[in-house]
Formats: C-alpha cells, structure tokens, sequence
C-alpha cells in the first residue's frame, strides 16, 4: 500500500495508493488546524525549489512540514541561486539533497520532475511541471471531494482553460480511478488536447455548463493559464470569455461544491463566495493534512 520514494504523476499511484493517502490526510486534520503539534518528521529538512510563483504549494508543504516537526529550507528566486550562473537542474537537486530529506520541485517545463528524480539522491516531489502534472493538487481535490461531495457515482464538470491546465491534467487521469462522470466545458480553443485522451478510459463528455449544472456534484473551475500560452495575442482572444456568478448557479443543486485549484482571476465572481456551493477556500487548506500524509509516505 502507498510507500513510494517520489511522487512524479499521478499515474503512479493506484485507486488503493490513493485512498490510503486520503486516510492518512484524514488523521492529520487536527494537526493540520494548529490543535497539537506532530513530530514524526522531527529532525527531517525540505527544501523548496521553486522556479515558478506559488503561494498554496510552496506555502502549505512548508505549513505541513513544521507542524509535524520538521525543517524548511527554500531556493525560490532563480536570480538569487546558481541557477543564474548557469548550474543545471540535474546539479542542482543532486546538491539540494545533500542538504535536504526530501525536494519539493516546481518547473516550467513539463517532465523537469522526472528528469530530477532520476538525479536526486532524495525523494523529489512534483509541485507542478509546466502544463504536465500536479499531483498534490490531485490528491488535495480527491479529499476536498470526499470530504465535501462524495467520491462514488461523482458527476464533475472540469471548466476553463482545460488545455494548459496542469491540476485538470493530473485531475481528470484520478477521477477515471473513480469511475466518474466527467463533462469537460471550455472554449474551443482551451479544449483538452485529444492525445491526452488515448489510454484515459472512463465517461468523458463535452458540454456546456447550462446543460449540465442542475445534474453536476461538483463544478472545478480553472483560470486561463495566460503564462503558457506562445502569444499575448492569443490569450487576448480568449480573456474573459468564462465567467461563474450566483445567476450561473441558480438551477444548481443544493449540493453542488465549486472548486478552484487557485489562483482566480475573474473567472469565478466574487458574488459566489458567498454562496453555499464555495468550497474553493477550505480545499486551500486541505492541502495541508494531504501533504502532511505525502511527506509522511516519502520519508518514513
Ligand atoms: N494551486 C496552486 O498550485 O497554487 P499555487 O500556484 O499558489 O501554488
């Protein structure tokens, strides 16, 4: 069950692997709300390598980190690092984990994580590699949904930029563990790349969102990733064309959670904060107890 060294995709990981995290996380929660201090990771360091903003990621496995005992250290500007001098990823891991017990990597480009496991003496976990994958993120909203919905027979609509999104990416690969339905709604040139489908089996469905909000458990909504896109012409045509407000939720089910890997940008009004349906805050702070759970699994 679990137990593995680095946690690269979510492909890695089974149905059973997954469920066992979740338990894990389930344990943690009082911790993870400041009720009691941990100690099984007394005397262990992490060390954020970050080559990309973040505030959730870099932020919660730090949180995670020091109230189960342990020790943070960060390299977050590239300019401040010998990356500038030109150091490469390989070196810079393979220095980092003399360091460190374990590294938690955020890379513009997709498959950098792998790349680094293979060079890194310590377990190296992926806090997102370009438009690849996000699989703590996966984790953090496979427990926001079972804490707040339910994961058996889950009808979920994955909204926005669904071609660059690296959290539906990860997302949509866990949720056919699950046997959910899936609707997939965006503009058409946002829309999930077909070769990302091939050897994905599950029930995935496009639509668009009026179709299907009196039917959905769960609406996931991205915002257009406007640092991945080639050209500032292109995200220009697409800004602004999604948006969620309270009118858009008016036929929802009473039920229905809305979700947000976050940062938003204008895609979700804030007039929906205030609704029953918001759960993009709390799944923020879920990631704590989740990641509490990962870095148990990597270095114990
Ligand atoms: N959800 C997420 O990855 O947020 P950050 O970019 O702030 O880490």
């Amino acid at each position: 069950m679990a137990h593995f060294r680095h946690l690269i995709s979510i492909d890695d990981l089974s149905r059973a692997d997954i469920l066992y995290i979740l338990d894990r996380a389930e344990e943690y929660e009082e911790i993870a709300m400041g009720r009691g201090m941990g100690r099984v990771l007394e005397g262990k360091l992490l060390a954020n390598v970050f080559f990309e903003p973040s505030t959730r990621t870099r932020m919660s496995f730090e949180v995670a980190m020091k109230r189960l005992g342990g020790d943070v250290i960060n390299m977050t500007a590239q300019e401040a690092s010998s990356v500038a001098k030109g150091e490469s990823l390989a070196d810079t891991v393979r220095v980092v984990g003399k360091y460190a017990d374990v590294i938690v990597l955020r890379h513009p480009l997709e498959g950098a994580a792998r790349f680094a496991a293979e060079h890194s003496e310590v377990p190296v976990i992926n806090a997102g590699d370009g438009a690849g994958q996000h699989p703590t993120q996966t984790l953090l909203d496979l427990y926001t949904i079972r804490k707040e919905s339910s994961l058996d027979e889950l009808k979920i609509a994955l909204m926005g930029d669904l071609k660059y999104s690296r959290t539906v990416h990860s997302l949509i690969k866990a949720l056919t563990l699950f046997d959910a339905e899936i609707y997939l709604v965006s503009p058409p040139s946002l829309a999930l790349p077909e070769d990302f489908l091939e050897g994905v089996r599950g029930k995935i469905y496009t639509a668009q969102l009026d179709e299907i909000i009196e039917e959905i458990d769960v609406l996931y909504v991205t915002r257009i990733q406007k640092e991945r896109f080639p050209d500032e012409e292109e995200y220009k045509k697409v800004a602004g064309s999604y948006k969620v407000t309270a009118e858009t939720l008016r036929k929802a089910n009473r039920s229905l959670i809305i979700m947000h890997p976050l940062p938003r940008v204008d895609e979700i009004d804030v007039s929906v904060d205030r609704t029953r349906h918001a759960k993009y805050f709390q799944q923020t702070f879920y990631g704590v107890p989740v990641r509490m759970a990962i870095l148990s699994e990597v270095m114990l």
